[in-house]
This record gives structure tokens, C-alpha cells and sequence, in this order.
């Protein structure tokens, strides 16, 4: 009955995103798509070749050349480009200090949209991202904007990443989340039609349980 139903949720950095789509994909035998880890595999990529980030031309005319693809098993998702596995690369502190000027050249977008879309194929998956209910999927039958208080997001970001400084994690956090939510093309926003969960107060399984709880009651 779910086969073909997909769910989006789309929300700031640290929100809990992965950890709730992975949840929810497992819960309902879904597979998973991480959007934002092939922006990092993207950003990645152009770092190791030497290509300014933060010119746009440059990025633009490199954006084809990498061969990016994403494993959709929720237990143990993966992202390779040209053949090798980024999985660790792409959460460094260089990846997540470019990620969202790269994310805003058109031509990034262009060329992961076409990805996402072949990924997400007939569906039967669970898709995070920034603008997968507004842009890469607006007809999901589920969409969620997933939200959580700065603190909470930071001190979950630092605690994935061992201890990282609470401080600047919340300002790396965001400084993302400026620069995807005022992007010209595809921004960070509340598709048409989005449930707004705020996972501040809740617990993951709590996040997890709102939403499957709304395939029930929104799918078809
Ligand atoms: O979800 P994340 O933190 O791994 O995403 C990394 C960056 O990728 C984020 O800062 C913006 C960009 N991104 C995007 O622009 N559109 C998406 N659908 C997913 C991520």
C-alpha cells in the first residue's frame, strides 16, 4: 500500500532530519534519501579538485564532471562519487564550511534535481532535504518542515560530531541556515501543504511516531 508513497522532510541543519527519515524509512519499509549528502559529496569533489567555491562560474562549469550516487538502504546509507565511498570526507569541517555556497549555484541544483528525481523513481522512499517539498517532489503525499530550538540543534550537532565546541557549532549552524533560506534558487522554506514538527521537546521516537502517524492520516 506504501510502495509508491513519498514522504519529504525538509527543515533547518541539525533539526533531526536524518535520524528521523532513517527512523521513519525503517519504521515503514521505506527507502531513504539523503539530498544534503550529495551536495556534500558535490562540495567535496570540487575541494579536492582545487575549484574555488565561492566562484560561481567556476563551480558551474565543474557541476557535471562528478559522478555522484546515493544507496537508499536506511541501515546503511551511502554516497560515492566517482566510485568512492565520501561517507566520513563529507562531514568535515571544510565540507561544512562551503556546503551552502556551493548548494546555491544554480547549476549544483540543476544537476542534483535530475539525480534526486531518478533516485526517488517510483517512490517508496523517505526524502530530506531543503526543497524537496517545494521543488524536487511537490506532489509527496507527506510533507514535513522539521524545526528545533538553535540550542537544541547545536548541542545535538556537537554531541554527533564528539564534543565539538557548543558555540561555534551553533554559528556554523546558522550561518547555514542564512544562506539557504535567502538563496535565490530553491531556498529553505515550508512547502504548500507541510506538517511543521518542532522537535525541540521531543524525543526522536516522538518525532517518529508524528510522522508516521500522518502517512495514516494524509496518504492516499
Ligand atoms: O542536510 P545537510 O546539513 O547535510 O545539508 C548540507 C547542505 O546542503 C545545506 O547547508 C544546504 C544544502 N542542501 C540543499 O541546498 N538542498 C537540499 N535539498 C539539501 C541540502
Amino acid at each position: 500500500m506504501t510502495s509508491s508513497l513519498v514522504i519529504a522532510v525538509d527543515g533547518t541543519s541539525g533539526s533531526g532530519k536524518s535520524s528521523t527519515s532513517r527512523g521513519v524509512a525503517g519504521r515503514l519499509g521505506l527507502r531513504y534519501l539523503d539530498t544534503g549528502a550529495m551536495f556534500r559529496a558535490m562540495t567535496w569533489w570540487l575541494l579536492s579538485e582545487g575549484v574555488d567555491v565561492h566562484d560561481a562560474e567556476a563551480v558551474s562549469a565543474a557541476a557535471n564532471r562528478p559522478r555522484i550516487e546515493s544507496g537508499t538502504d536506511p541501515l546503511a546509507p551511502t554516497i560515492t562519487v566517482d566510485g568512492v565511498d565520501v561517507s566520513v570526507e563529507i562531514r568535515s569541517a571544510e565540507v561544512n564550511a562551503a556546503v551552502s555556497p556551493v548548494s546555491a549555484v544554480p547549476a549544483v541544483r540543476t544537476r542534483l534535481l535530475e539525480l534526486q528525481r531518478e533516485a526517488i523513481g517510483d517512490g517508496g522512499i523517505v526524502v530530506e532535504g531543503r526543497d524537496i517539498g517545494s521543488v524536487v517532489w511537490p506532489q509527496a503525499e507527506v510533507k514535513v518542515y522539521l524545526s528545533a530550538d538553535p540550542d537544541a540543534r547545536a548541542e545535538r550537532r556537537a554531541a554527533e560530531e564528539g564534543g565539538a565546541d557548543l558555540a561555534r557549532t551553533q554559528q556554523s549552524l546558522l550561518e547555514r541556515d542564512r544562506i539557504d533560506s535567502g538563496r535565490a534558487t530553491a531556498p529553505l522554506t515550508m512547502a504548500d501543504g507541510a506538517v511543521h514538527v518542532d522537535s525541540t521537546h521531543l524525543t526522536l521516537d516522538e518525532v517518529i511516531e508524528t510522522i508516521v502517524g500522518l502517512v495514516g492520516s494524509t496518504a492516499p
